[in-house]
């Protein structure tokens, strides 16, 4: 999705907006653009389509624009192709407005009408052209101001935003306004950034202010003023973001994505830790106390992509170790079905980044219900970490490939530690289990690594099938979680189809697709499930599939089926899902190599999807 980053203060403005957007490049973009203000001189736009090293060759590197004060943008196409007259930043007529804007004006079509109607003209075919000139209508007709415009033209637009504006009208000063779309507010003495994700501002400051929906703020270098609706000023406080701008570079791997497989050990040991007290599990902090998780009738997991899967293996979980009801829902589904919520439930949503609008609406939904919600969130101060009624941070840091590793694995590791928890509170399992399952856990980080060590042979297996037309994923239970994010990772960075399905449903129609040399994972960590996949995994090899067997070290007789095995450590057969699922990051990630793509920001893909 697109990328905002703005800048007053009393440096060169242009190198670090260039550099904030290079930051951000991992969100996925098609065209790039400045603006950029040298005192009270009028406002200079550079734009270029592709890479951002374009704008940087265009600019000399930000050495030709000269101000102190900027706006810069990396535009995700929605409303009209990916070209220059379409990237942002976008300017009314006599330049008295000049913005960016990440969100999608849903009614943009009759704004432009009534614009039109008042002389407006349109060189782009964006949606972002449209509110510019909103703002400069309101503007220039009631001459009260920059908020009051904003506010004005807030009312008016429906969809999602985060804007930020200059005026030419108020050299030295930087307008925002947000809604749904993700922005923060960086401070530091004399200086003020705005960015739409935190990696673009962190070499700068680490101290920033969120700006919530529906709200607006002045920057200038005296610092940030915030004002709601109504013009009054919401008095707020600055938060201190404790990742180091270190992790969100690339530390000398080739690929994030490769490095962020390498930070799992870590992330999840420090996920764990975060969710100890005296070595007890304690959920007490994020506002679940025993008597609330005692009183909970059953849980809806909402999520999106991989989040998404992350649930449907904990419902495997929650309900195998803390016998409660859990269903599982895609948020783009969830919030157009009507759905029928339990008073006493609980909605848990899954995500990363904070900001997935599917997943944030159906967030606010539960809410409107009146449902309990507990988020599972890795970005501070996010959109979704901020509304819901209960947070587990996952501590993963930064993620930027688009494709999540340590993002996937951390949220796994948070609901482990919750089902444990719901286990034992509700009386489920004794002390004794619970000790147990905790030291499971705490065995992860150790066994990754030694997953993650054995790599050569994926690399050498994948480059082996990395021209596969069709690659199936097949298993039973939690394996067949596995098998959904095995898929997915394979799919989004290889370009390579491959479908995940729960072993026993394939005879009933996809088994139709198997042909000589087609390449079949079959998963089977689950020993109580291992025979009946095997079964299936012999149906497939009689019909032609080359098979590759993904197991525990010990259950060598996969060897009798499978044409390649690959072993991961033993573990509780709960979290086999937080082991199973490194091999797959790995052969998703090799096979991209071998193909010659893009890992990190694989083809039509976003990091954070902030639109519906
Ligand atoms: O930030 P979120 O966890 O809400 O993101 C959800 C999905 O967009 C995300 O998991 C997506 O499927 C990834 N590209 C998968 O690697």
């Amino acid at each position: 999705m697109c990328g905002i980053v703005g800048y007053i203060g009393d440096k060169q403005a242009a190198p670090i907006l260039l550099e904030g957007l290079s930051k951000l490049e991992y969100r996925g973009y098609d065209s790039a653009g400045l603006a950029v203000r040298d005192g009270d001189k009028k406002v200079k736009v550079v734009k270029s389509k592709g890479r951002l090293s374009g704008l940087a060759e265009k600019t000399n590197d930000g050495k030709s624009l000269k101000g102190n004060c900027g706006i810069g943008h990396t535009r995700w196409a929605t409303h009209g192709e990916p070209s220059e007259t379409n990237a942002h930043p976008h300017v009314a007529d006599d330049g008295t407005v000049t913005a960016v804007h990440n969100g999608i004006i849903e009614n943009y079509q009759e704004l432009k009408e009534k614009l039109q109607r008042h002389d407006y003209n349109f060189y782009s075919q964006t949606d972002t052209e449209v509110v510019v000139k909103l703002i400069d209508y309101y503007y220039k007709k009631y001459q009260v101001g920059p908020i009051d415009a904003l506010a004005k033209t807030m009312v008016r637009v429906r969809g999602s935003y985060a804007l930020v504006v200059m005026f030419a009208d108020y050299p030295g000063e930087i307008y925002v306004a947000r809604k749904d779309s993700p922005m923060i507010i960086g401070v530091k003495d004399k200086e003020c950034f705005v960015a739409s994700d935190v990696p673009a501002i962190l070499n700068y400051t680490r101290d920033v202010i969120y700006i919530d929906n529906l709200e607006m703020a002045r920057l200038s270098t005296d610092g940030a003023v915030f004002y709601n609706l109504d013009g009054d000023v919401v008095p707020k406080e600055s938060s201190h973001i404790d990742w180091d701008a270190k992790a969100a570079e690339k530390g000398g791997f080739e690929h994030f994505m490769m490095k962020e497989i390498y930070e799992q050990p870590k992330a999840i040991e420090d996920t764990i830790n975060s969710a100890l007290n005296d070595g007890k599990i304690d959920l007490e902090a994020m506002g679940l106390k025993d008597d609330i998780i005692k009183d909970i009738s059953d849980i809806t997991i909402v999520a999106c992509g991989s989040a998404y899967h992350v649930g449907v293996a904990a419902q495997y979980v929650f309900e195998d170790i803390a016998r409660i009801p859990v269903r599982v829902e895609l948020a783009s589904e969830f919030r157009y079905r009507n759905p029928i919520l339990n008073e006493k439930g609980m909605v848990i949503v899954i995500s990363q980044s904070g900001e997935t609008a599917d997943t944030l609406a159906a967030l606010r939904e539960a809410k409107e219900m009146g449902i309990r919600t507990l988020a599972i969130v890795n970005v501070v101060g996010s959109s979704i970490a901020r509304e819901a009624d209960n947070v587990f941070y996952t501590l993963a840091g930064p993620e930027i490939s688009v494709a999540t590793t340590k993002g996937y694995t951390t949220q796994l590791v948070a609901s482990y530690l919750i089902a444990i928890q719901f286990a034992k509170v509700r009386g489920k399992i004794d002390d004794k289990q619970y000790d147990y399952y905790l030291s499971e856990l705490k065995t992860l980080p150790e066994k990754i690594n030694k997953i993650i060590d054995d790599k050569d042979r994926i690399q050498w297996f994948s480059a082996k099938f990395a021209n596969a037309k069709d690659v199936f994923f097949i298993g039973r239970g939690i394996d067949y979680a596995i098998c959904l994010e095995g898929s997915l990772k394979l799919k989004e960075i290889s370009y390579v189809h491959s479908e995940a399905y729960a072993a026993g449903e394939l005879k009933h129609g996809t088994i139709s697709l198997i042909e000589d040399g087609t390449l079949v994972i079959g998963v089977i960590t689950q020993p109580e499930l291992y025979e009946k996949t095997v079964s299936n995994m012999l149906e497939v090899k009689s019909r032609g599939a080359y098979l590759m067997g993904l197991t525990s070290y010990g259950h060598y007789e996969t060897e009798d089926t499978a044409n390649f095995t690959v072993y991961v450590p033993k573990i509780d057969e709960h979290f086999s899902a937080c082991l199973a699922v490194i091999p797959l990051q790995l052969l998703g990630y090799y096979f991209s190599v071998a193909r010659g793509n893009d890992v990190d920001k694989p083809r039509n893909l976003a990091k954070s999807v902030t639109v519906e």
